[in-house]
């Protein structure tokens, strides 16, 4: 039985990931999730799996080197798969030592957390050890709207704090395999949308203020690219790429779904009308109307684009989900998770959304 510490697992990615990995192995694996529950990070995405013998919570700081010391300690971990991050680019515009200090020192921490317990006296690894860092497709920075593409060898240009962090977490990987031989993987993904997604974020946020009969915020002229992949997806592919990729590579993940940001807007309020019952009082005010173009992000990147072929020719992944079926989906789930979305929009919530779009 294989034992996965994975980082993180009660934010949006990991928690889906979790949900994915019990889904597919149930009791042929188990989870050790740490996390330090920052605002992002919720034990609710967790409720139903609790319980569960073979899964167990750990309320722990990544950059806390003792805390990770013990869990590696005390248990014989196969698996690492790192989540742990800030990540949200608006917030590390606004507060970039946090971001520094999970993102690069975390992801530091890990390594030599991970290296320390898997290496042995003569410097070579535990046989089939392994750790997959989970990054983002923003540390190759922003293409140009006519074309291109995000490949494995495209050289980093962040831009963000954010990216910049993200990108240096990555640095250190590739530091540790080259300099240790450390077993390792890189998957860099472009962004997700799915269940359990705070509503920071695009696509939750959309749906929330659409929902509510507020304002939807499009920054600048709204035609920012974005190319989407819905999460359990994502989960399917960092599952694919620990145990069918080869060890020391970079994958990059996403399915040729570039779209506009307005282009997402619209099909969002498009969607919640067709999805609402016919008599709900919602539907009176979800229309376009409720657009507002709002000051542009510093710094924001034109257009992401990921080329899979990589993943998909060596592994054969490639998405299952198309965007209209999988927002679809989301917009199920926030229906269905009413109580989820008011209690996150509560609170730290409040503060943030009031201090970041002023009205
Ligand atoms: P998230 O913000 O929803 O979740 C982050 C989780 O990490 C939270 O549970 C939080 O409590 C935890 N955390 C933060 N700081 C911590 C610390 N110091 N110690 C321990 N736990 C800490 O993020 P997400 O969207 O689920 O992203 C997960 C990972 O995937 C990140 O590494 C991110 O860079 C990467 N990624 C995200 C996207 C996307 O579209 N969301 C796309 C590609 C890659
Ligand atoms: P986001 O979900 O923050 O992801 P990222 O910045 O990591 O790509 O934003 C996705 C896109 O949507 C990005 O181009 C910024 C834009 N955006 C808005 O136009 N309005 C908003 O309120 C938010 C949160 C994002």
């Amino acid at each position: 039985m294989r034992t996965y510490l994975v980082t993180g697992g009660a934010g949006f990615i990991g928690s889906n990931y979790i949900h994915y990995m019990f889904d597919k192995y149930d009791k042929d694996i188990r989870i050790i999730n740490v996390d330090a529950l920052t605002y992002a990070g919720n034990p609710e995405n967790l409720k139903d799996i609790e319980k569960r013998d073979n899964y167990a919570f750990v309320k722990a700081d990544i950059c806390d080197k003792d805390a990770i010391e013990k869990i590696f300690k005390e248990n014989d971990i196969d698996r690492v798969v790192h989540f742990a991050a800030e990540s949200h680019v608006d917030r590390s515009i606004k507060d970039p030592e946090v971001f520094v200090r999970t993102n690069v020192l975390g992801t530091a921490v890990m390594l030599n957390q991970a290296k320390a317990a898997w290496e042995l006296p003569d410097g070579s690894f535990m046989k089939d050890k392994k750790f997959l860092h989970v990054s983002t497709d923003e540390v190759y920075g922003s293409l140009s709207e006519d074309g291109g593409f995000f490949y494995e060898t495209t050289p980093y240009s962040p831009h963000s704090p954010y990216s910049a962090s993200k990108a240096g977490s990555d640095m250190l990987v590739k530091a540790y395999m080259d300099t240790y031989g450390f077993p390792a993987n890189i998957t860099n993904c472009s962004n997700n949308y799915g269940p359990y997604q705070f509503p920071e974020k695009l696509i939750p946020l959309m749906i929330n203020n659409a929902l509510n009969g507020k304002k939807l915020p499009v920054y600048g002229d709204g035609k920012n690219v974005r190319d989407w992949l819905y999460v359990a997806d994502h989960a399917k592919a960092i599952d694919m790429v620990q145990e069918k990729g080869r060890l020391f590579e970079t994958y990059n993940v996403g399915g040729h779904n570039e779209m506009q940001n307005i282009e997402i807007v619209k099909i969002i309020i498009e969607t919640l009308n067709e999805m609402l019952p016919p008599d709900d009082p919602r539907k009176e005010h979800i229309n376009t109307d409720l657009i507002t173009y709002v000051e542009d992000r510093k710094g924001h990147d034109r257009r992401y684009a990921i080329a899979p072929d990589k993943i998909k020719n060596e592994i054969g992944w490639e998405p299952e989900t198309s965007f209209r079926e999988g927002i679809k989906l989301t917009i199920r789930w926030y229906f269905e998770h009413k109580e989820w979305m008011d209690n996150v929009t509560s609170g730290d919530y409040l503060d943030y959304y009031r201090s970041m779009y002023k009205e």
